[in-house]
């Protein structure tokens, strides 16, 4: 919990092709939540094209601030902190965030929170209903998780496993060796023919469709809690191409054409199945192995209902989940992590100096 003190903070995220600003009180309690995605711009390139992210965050970042405050009812001279995320993610859309917070510290005069993208996502789970009166419609835990704490973080860029004692007193259990199990909802999408961002479009798509059509594999790593995606997403390139009766050397962006709408829905059905399975045989073995008070999930991948269902199934404890808009990627987030890093003292940023580190890992 925070001290007792009332504390503002302002969040930017911009590590993709979201431009983001949020107002946290607290640590709990959600002032203001703005998010503009350049997403309808990279949707015919099939993913994110990092200059177009670059130059849509340049253009997006002035009134999604303004709206931020606004939204909150406050004005820079309510706000304590500037929390902001400086990786990882892409270079170009990290630095304009980071340079905007960094301007932002030196004019107004505010201690300035550098936050991991990553960690970010599980802070989400720390923002509660009751706490947050503004911002009313949003669906929010009603306590704040407890210690020691099993996150789950399922993004497009990053899928791992983390135990948490204490508030920055965490241990990495296991992450992706290659893909991020949204890259892979990603990637399959595109190999049946599915819009960007896979993970929604194969959702959908998979309630038409039998999941145990096809046996797809799980990979076997010698560290339990570590992840593989790019050989399911390959045995999926290999059963498109069994499907139509191709080998290998078949171009891939020809497979969707040539398959049926009953094959496309079996498909996503069969992979969203193992790769969600791939996600809960590892927290439930880490729930066994560690005994966390509490599970929470955190990234894109977390708004899957697949996903929520098979945990509700296998763990004993139930999960509470962020509101959607707090599972992709969000300010509100960075905001609150920035609330906890002030409540706790943690070494505040340099203003003069921060730089982006686009691989920064836990
Ligand atoms: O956290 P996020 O917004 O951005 C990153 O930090 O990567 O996550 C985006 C990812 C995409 O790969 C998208 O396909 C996936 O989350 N995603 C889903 C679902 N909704 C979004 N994956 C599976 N099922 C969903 N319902
Ligand atoms: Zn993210």
């Amino acid at each position: 919990m925070l001290s007792s003190l009332i504390m503002k903070i302002l969040g930017i995220e911009t590590s993709c092709d979201e431009t983001a600003c949020a107002v946290v009180a607290n640590g709990n309690t959600l002032l203001s939540n703005v998010v503009f995605s350049s997403i309808d711009q990279h949707v015919a390139y099939g993913g994110v094209v990092p200059e177009i992210a670059a130059r849509s965050h340049i253009e997006a970042m002035t009134p999604v601030i303004k709206q931020a405050l606004s939204d909150a009812k406050c004005s820079w001279g309510d706000i304590d902190g500037i929390a902001v995320t400086y990786g990882a993610g892409l270079g170009g859309s990290l630095l304009i965030g980071v340079i905007t917070a960094r301007t932002l510290a030196i004019s107004k005069q505010l201690p300035l929170y550098a936050c991991n993208h990553v960690e970010g996502h599980i802070y989400a789970n720390f923002l509660t209903s009751g706490a947050t009166p503004a911002v009313n419609d949003y669906k929010m835990r009603g306590e704040q998780p407890e210690f020691p704490m099993l996150g789950v973080i399922v993004s497009g860029g990053h899928t791992q496993l983390v135990l948490w004692k204490d508030h920055f007193d965490y241990q990495l259990l296991g992450r992706t060796r290659d893909d991020a199990v949204g890259e892979a909802f990603d990637k399959v999408a595109k190999i049946i023919g599915l819009p960007y961002p896979g993970g929604p479009s194969i959702s959908q798509k998979a309630k038409q469709g039998n999941a145990n059509s096809y046996e797809l594999p799980k990979a076997k790593l010698s560290n339990p809690y570590e992840f593989s995606y790019s050989g399911l997403k390959t045995a999926v390139l290999r059963l498109a191409q069994k499907e139509v009766g191709e080998d290998y050397s078949f171009p891939s962006f020809k497979l969707a054409e040539r398959l049926s709408d009953a094959q496309k829905a079996n498909i996503a059905a069969s992979f969203q199945r193992i790769a969600i399975e791939t996600l809960v045989d590892k927290a439930a073995l880490a729930y066994e192995e560690y005994q966390p008070r509490s599970v929470v999930i955190g990234g894109g991948v977390a708004s899957s209902q697949e996903l929520r269902k098979q945990l509700s199934e296998r763990l004993p404890l139930p999960i509470s989940y962020p509101d959607a808009r707090l599972c992709t990627d969000n300010a509100a987030m960075i905001a609150t992590l920035g609330c906890f890093q002030a409540a706790q003292k943690r070494p505040t940023a340099d203003p003069y100096s921060l730089s982006i580190q686009p691989n920064l890992s836990m």
